[in-house]
């Protein structure tokens, strides 16, 4: 099947440095990944559109905070989404972090067969991660929603009464009217992921 490995003008710069081992991975993930369930089948165009260019716009934001140097954690990265095509871009250290054993042993695979620097697959639970780590940044793809995130950090926070200084890129749909709070900065950002469909992605300060 053909498709066209377009992605809008702010990311050109990613497409231009990375293309091959950017379609590389669409390769795995079309041919691997849907085998081994890592992903349903779909079409080729989605698979670049809605993983790999949407994946790429979190590295975006993370480089316009100017916070690249920080550890990247991948919560629930399932086929490697949005965690692999960061770490084919960033030469930011990026954790795939998954609860399932089968597809940390098929994201092992993945990163030795694409020979991707700096990323490692860690089987862990995600919610269990999020209370030890800090200055970290999380992004979360169709895992956990912003909402049920702040939920679970904040009783964290209260228990540890500790500052944690974490930032979240959480995957949402639509707008959403979630509330900055004295814990909690809450911004969203509206992003084109090919000419006509835009995305958000919420993005999770905590203070
Ligand atoms: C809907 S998939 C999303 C996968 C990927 N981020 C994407 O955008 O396609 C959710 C993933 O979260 C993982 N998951 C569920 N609960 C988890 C937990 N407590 N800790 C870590 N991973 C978890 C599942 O195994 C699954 O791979």
């Amino acid at each position: 099947m053909t498709y066209n490995p377009q992605i809008p003008k702010w990311g050109e710069k990613y497409l231009e440095e990375k293309k091959e081992k950017l379609v590389n991975y669409h390769k795995w993930l079309s041919t691997t990944g849907n085998k081994t369930g890592l992903i349903s089948q779909k079409t080729d165009q989605y698979i670049w559109d809605e993983f790999i260019v949407h994946s790429l716009y979190f590295y975006k934001i993370i480089e316009d905070l100017g916070v690249e140097k920080s550890s990247i954690f991948d919560l629930g990265t399932g086929g490697g989404i949005p965690g692999v095509p960061i770490s084919i871009v960033s030469s930011t250290k990026v954790v795939l972090v998954d609860n399932k054993k089968s597809r940390i042993f098929e994201l092992d695979r993945l990163i030795k067969i694409l020979k991707i620097e700096g990323v490692a697959a860690k089987e862990k639970n995600a919610i269990e991660l999020i209370k030890t780590k800090e200055n970290a940044i999380f992004t979360l793809r169709c895992y956990l929603s912003t909402s049920s995130l702040i939920k679970e950090t904040k009783k964290t926070l209260k228990k540890s009464k500790k500052l944690n200084k974490n930032i979240y890129l959480v995957s949402s749909n639509k707008k959403n009217n979630i509330k900055t709070d004295k814990m909690f900065h809450v911004k969203q950002e509206k992003f084109l992921i090919n000419k006509n469909d835009y995305r958000f992605i919420d993005v999770i300060t905590s203070m």
